[in-house]
């Protein structure tokens, strides 16, 4: 599939609200997380469009000094499969290597596809926090990947 990668600017936080709420429907980020995602100078919200414009996916990435966090990763359900996480990831991890020293995520334990991404991509699980997500209750699985 033909995509280009964009930052996200204000004008797609209708368009990426959309996309979260068919992606995540028990517990999608609301337009202000988004919004303040936009506004943090040390996040980035990292845009994949079709050709027509639309919104096919979309990953957010926040840093802490030289610390990078993948907050979040989603594909419009009629895209997936076709590599465009790897196409975000990459150019996300791409950016890490030059300028973090490790990029960590939490991931549902039952999410097998995003799990299956991240370790395509290098990240290794380092730990469990239990319960940490509602809706249903699930633990998360925490990952890194480091670039030292
Ligand atoms: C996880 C998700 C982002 C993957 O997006 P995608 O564009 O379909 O992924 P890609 O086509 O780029 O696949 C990249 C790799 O991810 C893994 N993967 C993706 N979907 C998978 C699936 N259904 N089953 C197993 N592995 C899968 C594979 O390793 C794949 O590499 P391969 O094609 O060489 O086998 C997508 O399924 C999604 O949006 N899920 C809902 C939101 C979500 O759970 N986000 C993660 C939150 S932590």
């Amino acid at each position: 599939m033909n995509v280009q990668l964009i930052p996200a600017t204000e004008e797609h936080l209708p368009q990426l609200t959309a996309l979260e709420q068919i992606c995540f429907p028990s517990d999608p980020w609301s337009e202000s997380v988004y919004r303040a995602a936009l506004d943090n100078p040390a996040a980035a919200i990292l845009l994949a469009q079709g050709e027509d414009g639309g919104l096919l996916g979309c990953a957010v990435l926040s840093t802490v000094l030289d610390e990078g966090s993948l907050d979040n990763i989603a594909v419009a359900p009629h895209a997936r499969r076709q590599g465009i996480a790897d196409a975000l990831l990459s150019a996300l991890t791409g950016f890490g290597r030059e300028h973090l020293t490790c990029l960590m995520l939490e991931v549902r334990a039952s999410n097998a596809p995003a799990i299956a991404l991240y370790e395509k991509h290098g990240f290794a699980a380092v730990g469990r926090r239990k319960n940490y997500y509602d809706a249903p209750k699930e633990d998360a699985i925490l990952m890194t990947l480091s670039f030292l």
